[in-house]
């Protein structure tokens, strides 16, 4: 299945025993892709940041599972000021705090390596070289075997990878960034402090580069495309967003699909990987289920018009 389970909620809002029946059930439908970093949920008031690694290891090692998992988690994005739950203080990605950080990570998701160590954020104060250097290094001790990179620019993304291929190290071969089927209002930014939209660039670049793989978040935008509590937010406020929201819901009924579940679709077929972030088995199960949705050439074609 192509869709990576978000953890964010994990041994916080979601209990550990909710937490375990969903990550079960997603396994049982043949999940394997996980998202964690080694800050979820920092900005809840009380909350370390280490609750959804903790209850990804405690799932991991209660079932035994480990190697049937494609485990994935982050640096650079964890408060070095306990208690801080904006950025300002974020530990960054220097080498020292890699080398650190990946302990932690190890140690809560316990296990001995990870299948994709990504870069939450970037950390422009360190030169690239250091931060690529850094995770070449983990690669070479087994720690983890692939980089990818959460939040970037495209241009950063495309000079970090020719950068490591010219030193011979380990490359970022993932992007994770914020990607739905509505496309923002050109000049917008997202409300949440540290979230990097998909550029039209970016994907330009993605779909050109054949060992390049999107990780999409808030696909399903908190579930706005079909709960009247959740408004679409802001930044898809313009006159295409009407349109093709329009397209989408003809097409879900055509197919006796749910608009998420077209919009996952959507998604796999363009070769991206969505995230969803669930709270619920139904929502689960209605995640799931966009995985036997399939779009034809004319439905992606009506659904992929210019907006
Ligand atoms: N790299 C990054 O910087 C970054 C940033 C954000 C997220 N992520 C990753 O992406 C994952 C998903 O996070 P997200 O917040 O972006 O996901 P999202 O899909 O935008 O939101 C998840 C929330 O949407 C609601 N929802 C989900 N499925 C639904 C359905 N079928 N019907 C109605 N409502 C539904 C639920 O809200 P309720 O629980 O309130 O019901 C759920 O908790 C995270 O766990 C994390 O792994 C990464």
């Amino acid at each position: 299945m192509n869709i990576a389970l978000g953890t964010i909620p994990f041994g916080t809002t979601v209990g550990e025993d909710d937490s375990f029946a969903i990550l079960d059930r997603f396994f049982e439908a043949g999940g394997t892709m996980l998202d964690t970093a080694n800050n979820y949920p920092f900005w809840v008031e009380g909350r370390s940041g280490d609750e959804s690694e903790l209850t990804v290891g405690a799932w991991l090692a209660a079932r035994g599972n480990r190697d049937e998992v494609f485990l994935s988690t982050k640096v650079g994005a964890r408060p070095t000021i306990p208690g801080d739950t904006t950025l300002d203080s974020a530990e960054g990605l220097s080498a020292p705090v890699v080398a650190r950080a990946v302990e932690g990570s190890l140690r809560r998701l316990r296990t001995d390596y990870i299948d994709v160590y990504w870069s939450h954020i970037e950390d422009r104060s360190v030169p690239l070289d250091e931060t690529l250097g850094a995770f070449d290094e983990l690669a070479r001790q087994g720690r983890i075997r692939s980089a990818g990179a959460s939040n970037v620019s495209a241009w950063r993304l495309e000079r970090a990878r020719s950068l490591s291929v010219s030193r011979g190290w380990l490359p970022y071969t993932y992007v994770q960034l914020r990607h739905t089927y509505l496309r923002p209002r050109p000049l917008t930014r997202p409300v949440e402090s540290g979230h990097v939209l998909a550029t039209d660039d970016m994907l330009d670049y993605v779909n050109a580069e054949p060992d390049l793989t999107l990780w999409a978040y808030n696909t399903l935008m908190a579930g706005s495309y079909t709960r009247p509590d959740r408004p679409i937010p802001e930044i898809y406020d313009h006159p295409g967003t009407a349109r093709r929201l329009a397209v989408l819901h003809e097409v879900s009924s055509e197919l006796g699909a749910t608009p998420n579940q077209v919009v996952l679709a959507w998604l796999i077929a363009d070769g991206y990987v969505p995230i969803v972030g669930v709270s619920t088995m139904a929502q689960l199960d209605e995640a799931i289920g966009a995985a036997d949705v399939k779009l034809d050439d004319e439905l992606r074609t009506r659904l992929g018009a210019p907006c």
